[in-house]
Order: C-alpha cells, then structure tokens, then sequence
C-alpha cells in the first residue's frame, strides 16, 4: 500500500478533487474580422487569442526566406483582476508572450509561411491564476481555425504543490496557500499526438518523483483538454462545456 504522505492542504478551497479540472468553456470562431479566433475559459480564468496571418512581414528585413515568423503577444485587461492592470507591456506580460511563443512554436509548420509572419494576440479579460496555459489553449484553436499549418496540436495546463499535496488546475486561492512548504505552481503543455512536453515552467521546490507524478497527472488532463478544442473546432460558434 502506499505511504500515506502528511499535507497542510487536506482540501481543495473549491471543493474540488486534487485531479479535477475548472469548469471548462470553449468556443471557436469570437472576432469575425480576424483569421482565427478562440475562447477558452477554465473556472472564472478566460482568455480570448485572435490570429493574422500569414501575412507580409514588416520589416522587410526581418523576412526569412527560409521559414515564417510566430509572433505572440500577452496582456491581461485593466479590469481583469481586482486591483486595476496598468495598460501596456510588463515584465511578466513579456515572458508568458516568448513562452506561449515557444511553446507554440513547437508544433507550428513555420517552413510552410517563408517571408511571412503569424501574429497570435492573446487577451485576458479574466484571470484567477493559469492564465498562460488557458492562453496557449485558446491560440492553439484560432491558429488552427486560422488554417496556419501545424504538425499537431497542443493543450495546456497548471499543476501544482499544495504544502504535499500534488493538484491539477491550480486557481488563485490556491497558488495563494502559504501553508507548510506553501504552493508551487507548474504550467505544462503537452503535444496532442507525440505526447511531448511543449512547455514546463517551475517556481518552486519539489523532488522528482513529485514532478514525474504531475507530469502524468498533466498529461491526463491535457487529453480532456484536447477533446474540448477538437470539439470545439468542429463546431465554431458553438460553446463546448467540459
Ligand atoms: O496567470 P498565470 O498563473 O499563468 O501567471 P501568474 O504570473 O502565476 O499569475 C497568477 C495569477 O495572479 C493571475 O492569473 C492573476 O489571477 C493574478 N495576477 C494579478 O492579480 N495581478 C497581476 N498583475 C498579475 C497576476
């Protein structure tokens, strides 16, 4: 049998099981005028991506004629948490845009857009934590109803430590739990078909056996991720619960 492991976090705020993902919405097909568009909310977390391109790239010499450009940008609305977002680019806006950028990037078929760029503008108008990982969910399914080549897809998610305690799609007052060895929170992606790790971010300690056990527990929930946007992206303008 095994060991049973001590935690200060016995149960989730929400009221949910330590495997249990958010609530989870998507809808393919939000802002007409753009390429490709995309929803994707998990619990009160949303976040909307919109995609232009391929399309000539400016400045001329930045062209590559050997394979496109991805480029992703990130911003969280003013009012999408309580205390008001300061307009414009942060430190923190900057790194999720290159490590939504890379992530992306690993599936994405940039040699198939030489001397073109593909801009993804992801959007949050509400954030209670994974909001990166909600983001690249959302720009996987416009850059794909965007008809951007890409080998696969991708979905993403937050693990965490609570204290001991391993839990998927961490939230806000989660990632707040201050308790014992206090919270870690691990936003993964994951390849839909090579199974591949896309992304993996870690502020915190754990041991490895602790991080291989999240990695499966990620990849678990990144597979229910992956039916909701396949879904989704059959049906655009429909909103696909989960
Ligand atoms: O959102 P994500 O978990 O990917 O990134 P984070 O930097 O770990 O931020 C966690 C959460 O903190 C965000 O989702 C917001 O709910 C909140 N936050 C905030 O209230 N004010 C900020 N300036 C940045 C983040």
């Amino acid at each position: 049998m095994a060991k049973k492991i001590e935690s200060a976090y016995k149960k989730r705020v929400d009221g949910r099981a330590f495997d249990e993902l958010r609530p989870i919405k998507a809808k393919v097909g939000v802002i007409p005028s753009a390429d490709g568009s995309a929803m994707y909310q998990s619990g009160k977390t949303r976040a909307i991506a919109v995609v232009r391109g391929p399309r000539t790239l400016h400045p001329k010499h930045m062209e590559n004629p050997q394979r496109g450009v991805l480029r992703v940008t990130y911003q969280m609305m003013a009012f999408s948490v309580w205390d008001r977002i300061k307009p414009g680019t942060s430190r923190r806006s900057q790194e999720i845009g290159k490590v939504s950028e890379w992530a992306l990037g690993e599936i994405v078929d940039l040699d198939a857009f030489p001397n073109s760029v593909v801009d993804v503008i992801i959007q949050i108008p509400q954030a209670d934590a994974g909001t990166r990982v909600a983001g690249i969910n959302a720009a996987v399914m416009a850059l794909a109803q965007a008809g951007v080549p890409m080998k696969e897809m991708i979905s993403a998610i937050a693990v965490g430590k609570m204290d001991k305690t391993l839990v998927v799609d961490v939230n806000k007052e989660e990632e707040d739990f201050e308790e014992g060895e206090g919270p870690t929170d691990v936003p993964i992606a994951i390849t839909s078909k090579s199974n591949e790790i896309a992304l993996l971010q870690l502020d915190g300690k754990m041991s490895i056996p602790e991080l291989k056990e999240l990695i499966k527990m990620a990849k678990v929930a990144c597979k229910k991720i992956n039916d909701i946007q396949t879904k989704a992206l059959k049906e655009p303008g429909k909103e696909i619960t989960g």
